[in-house]
């Protein structure tokens, strides 16, 4: 019987992914810890507040459970990282080599560890960026998804650690707010179009991103994780791609639903950080390896999202 710990439990993925994982694997063999514990009485299955900076403190949680099996989601974003480089490092990195040496040290079953589309700098192949593409990145978040990448890539071959991460692009949903990163706009334009006010867009008109709604994301997850161990042929982390869309190209999928709606651009230095990274992405590794095959386009999510969230805020 699988058990398994969340890192980043509370944050934007991690929220659905551990709504996700009690469905699959009951609600009592899945463990959320999160440095933000969330309100009493909103929590479906066990919950440790840990911050995974702490050695001990993850060691003992992952005794006290008896843990098989450790997604670890806890990391700082982006726009977040270039404010804090020390910090980000420190997190990103250090989190990630407690969790892949406890792993180890405990002969876990498997590790998922997120990468992201930041691996990739401004001389990679701008569109339909393939897998092994230049990795040059030039944000300290990108820096440090790469250096975990190589990290994964390591245990598993100098220790047999069965590692598996996928590079994400921007995740979009309704059901949890995203904290410190690039692509947090395409989040936070739905919500603004719902309360029926105008969109301070931070990124340019024309400005494309590769990005997948939350449900595909989940989807991927669930899916690298139950492949047979020898499909994954990538050990350091898969491209996987969804929608590619600019602030323009979302704006008029919502326009499509709600005519009034407005978006005024006010770029600022995130700009930056989405002008370094690839307009969209390939996953022919992903598809060919564990048969990944998204299942939405922009505007069937923007009609989900405008359609659910409103019902959603009400609930929470
Ligand atoms: N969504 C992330 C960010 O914007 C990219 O992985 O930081």
């Amino acid at each position: 019987m699988s058990k398994i710990l969340i890192t980043g439990a509370n944050g934007q993925l991690g929220n659905e992914l551990t709504a996700e994982l009690r469905r699959i694997f009951g609600n009592e063999n899945v463990v959320g810890s999160d440095i933000n514990v969330p309100a009493p009485g909103t929590e479906s299955g066990p919950f440790e507040k840990l911050d995974v900076l702490d050695i001990h403190r993850y060691e003992e949680i992952i005794d006290r459970y008896q843990i098989t099996q450790i997604y670890h989601l806890a990391a700082l974003l982006s726009a977040n990282a270039e404010k804090n480089i020390d910090l980000a490092w420190k997190l990103n990195m250090e989190g990630l080599l407690n969790t892949l040496n406890l792993a180890n040290k405990k002969s876990l079953e498997k590790v998922f560890w997120p990468s992201s589309i930041a691996v990739f700098g401004p001389d990679a192949q701008k569109k339909r960026t393939p897998q092994q593409s230049a990795c040059n990145p030039t944000t300290v978040y990108g820096i440090t998804k790469l250096a975990g990448e190589q990290w994964c890539a390591y245990y598993y071959k100098k220790f047999g650690l069965d590692v598996r991460s996928i590079r994400y692009p921007g995740l979009i949903g309704y059901k949890s707010m995203p904290g410190g990163g690039t692509t947090d706009y395409a989040v936070d334009i739905y919500h603004k179009a719902v309360a029926g006010e105008a969109f301070t867009c931070f990124l340019e008109e024309d400005s494309a991103l590769p990005m997948m709604y939350m449900s595909d994301a989940v989807k991927a997850t669930v899916e690298l994780m139950e492949a047979p161990k020898d499909k994954i042929a990538i050990r350091s982390s898969y491209n996987v791609s969804a929608i590619s869309f600019t602030p323009g190209e979302i704006a008029s999928s919502i326009q499509k639903n709600i005519p009034d709606f407005k978006i005024i651009y006010k770029p600022d230095y995130r700009q930056d950080i989405a002008s370094s990274w690839p307009d969209s992405i390939s996953d022919e590794e992903a598809r060919r390896d564990w048969k990944w095959s998204p299942d939405y386009d922009l505007d069937r999510m923007t009609s989900e999202i405008l359609q659910e969230l409103p019902r959603f805020s009400e609930k929470v």
